[in-house]
């Protein structure tokens, strides 16, 4: 809704086909993608007119090691691939804080394969010629926007909502000087706007 209420045209790729009918009342354009089972080139096919890409798929709560990799890593590639195919640039995926450094020798085996599929979704995206940038929420939350965040290279573990992740992964799309960067995202004092403006000064 960010996007489309200051113009922008948005294709939002969804799994489940009862959420077309859920984003067309925002005004956004929603087409059925199955990401674990898709072939880049068709993907590739399907954006044609899309200018930048947001990843924001995951396995979600529940669900074992094979689909950290399958969604977390595998359908990230595979939007890259698609994007690149396609000759869009810009890129922003969304991975993780705990990504930085490498896992905890008692971390939770399912949580270590998470951690490990975003590894590989950032490394596989700074390999390629696209202008990406990631950003790296800490936990997330369902509670109302503050429109205040602390956004960094290194910033200190806390939860963030998705609501300013959101508003967060809107303002870095239009700023393409982050292309390359890696900033990290938890709530905090700092205004939106102004903490994507810092991220580049
Ligand atoms: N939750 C956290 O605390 C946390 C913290 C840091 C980063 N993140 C990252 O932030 C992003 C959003 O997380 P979230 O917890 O809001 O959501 P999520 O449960 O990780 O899933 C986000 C969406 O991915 C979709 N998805 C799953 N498999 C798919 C597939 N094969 N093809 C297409 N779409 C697929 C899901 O579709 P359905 O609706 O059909 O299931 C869901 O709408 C993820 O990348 C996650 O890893 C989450």
């Amino acid at each position: 809704m960010l996007l489309t209420q200051r113009g922008d045209s948005v294709l939002g790729l969804v799994r489940n086909p009862d959420h077309v009918t859920e984003l067309g009342h925002l005004g956004v354009t929603a087409e059925v993608a199955e990401l674990e089972a898709a072939d880049a080139s068709r993907l590739a096919d399907r954006l044609s007119g899309v200018d930048a890409a947001v990843f924001a798929a995951g396995a979600g709560p529940g669900s074992g090691a094979e689909r950290k990799d399958t969604v977390d890593r595998g359908a990230s590639v595979l939007l890259a691939e698609a994007c690149q195919q396609a000759g869009i640039r810009r890129f922003v995926q969304v991975s993780s804080m705990g990504t930085r450094s490498p896992n905890p020798p008692d971390v939770d085996p399912v949580f270590g394969a998470y951690l490990d599929a975003k590894r590989a979704a950032e490394q596989d995206l700074r390999e390629r010629d696209l202008d990406w940038t990631i950003l790296r929420p800490g936990r997330l939350t369902d509670d109302p926007p503050t429109g205040r965040v602390m956004l960094g290279t290194e910033v200190a573990r806390d939860a963030v909502t998705r609501a300013d992740v959101a508003e967060v992964l809107a303002a870095l799309l239009a700023e393409r000087r982050t292309a390359g960067m890696a900033l990290e995202l938890v709530n905090g004092d700092v205004p939106v706007t102004e903490a994507v403006g810092a991220a580049v000064e």
